[in-house]
Order: C-alpha cells, then structure tokens, then sequence
C-alpha cells in the first residue's frame, strides 16, 4: 500500500497538533500514514514512501534548524526520491511572522529533490499555515492537505 510520511518538528506542540490533523488527512483516504517527529527520522524513511510531507515552527522567518539539518544530510540521497510527491505545513507566532516564507522553504528543498508538489486554488495556496495553537479553521486545512497529498500519491500510483 502507498504510504505518506510526515516529518516535523515541535517545541511546544503547536506544530505537532498540525501533523496529527495532516495524518488524519492521509489516513482518511485509505493510505498508510507514517508520523514522526525530525529527531526520530532516518534517511532510510524517506526511500520507503510515495508521499513526504515536512512541517516545521517558524523560526526567525524560516524552518528549525532541526528541519534544515535532517533536509541537509538528505542529500545522501540527492535524485532518489524524484517523482514522490510531497507538500510542507508550517506554525508560526503570528501574522506576518514568516509563517508562508517557512512552507515555501520547505518546499524548496521537495523540489530540488525532484519531488511532485501540487498548490491550492482556494485555500491555503503553498500548504498549510497556523498561527499558535491550530484553530478549526487551521485544522480543515491541515485535513485538506493530508487527503490532497494522499489522493495524488494513489493517482500516481494507479498510474504507473
Ligand atoms: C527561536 C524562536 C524563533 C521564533 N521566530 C518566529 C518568527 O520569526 N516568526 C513567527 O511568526 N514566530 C516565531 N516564533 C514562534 C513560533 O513559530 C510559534 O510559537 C510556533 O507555533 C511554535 O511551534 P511549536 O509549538 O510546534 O514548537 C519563534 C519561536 C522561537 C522559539
């Protein structure tokens, strides 16, 4: 079965509260979800699964450093994990704190990995955002991402 891995990082619980609704996204679909926290993430993950999706806190405007590092020693595997599809959520302290520089800077690094990322007409157009403690709103979101990522990662699947 295609299987999506989530990989994040929290200090307080706000971003993890993300990924919990992101995972429950993916598991809505059917989809075998894998959530895990940076620290306790192997490279080796990363091979495994169609589907990577990163959240992070916004630090200074960007991703962790947690997040940078793991995304670093990622290029041992530079080119392998081209055509999975992958998408980026991010919490941050406040409005016009960098919440959407840190997705879009996650997403970079998907796409310089060759990865498959697909935008949002309506909502949250680069992934999901959240200020502090995710809302219900920010939660419907999450949930949208989750089941998008997935639902892209069986289209391809069934493709191939
Ligand atoms: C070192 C540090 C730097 C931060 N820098 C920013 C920032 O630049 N912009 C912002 O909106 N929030 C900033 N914050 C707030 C966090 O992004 C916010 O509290 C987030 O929800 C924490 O996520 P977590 O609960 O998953 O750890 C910063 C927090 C810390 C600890």
């Amino acid at each position: 079965m295609p299987t999506v891995l989530i990989v994040y990082h929290s200090k307080t619980g706000n971003t993890e509260e993300m990924a919990k609704v992101v995972a429950e996204g993916v598991a809505s679909t059917g989809l075998k979800v894998i959530r895990k926290k940076v620290q306790k993430t192997t490279l080796n993950d990363l091979l495994k699964v169609d589907g990577i999706i990163l959240g992070s806190p916004t630090y200074y405007g960007t991703m962790a450093a947690e997040m940078k590092a793991f995304i670093d020693r990622s290029v041992k595997y530079h080119g392998k994990l081209e055509g999975k599809v992958g998408a980026a959520f991010a919490s941050g302290g406040g409005l016009g704190g960098g919440v959407e520089t840190t997705v879009l800077d996650l997403t970079k690094s998907l796409l310089i990995h060759g990865m498959i990322v697909q935008g949002d007409p309506w909502g949250s157009h680069y992934g999901t955002v959240s200020i502090g403690k995710p809302n219900a709103s920010a939660k419907k979101e999450c949930k949208k991402l989750g089941e998008k990522v997935a639902t892209l990662v069986k289209r391809l699947a069934q493709a191939s």
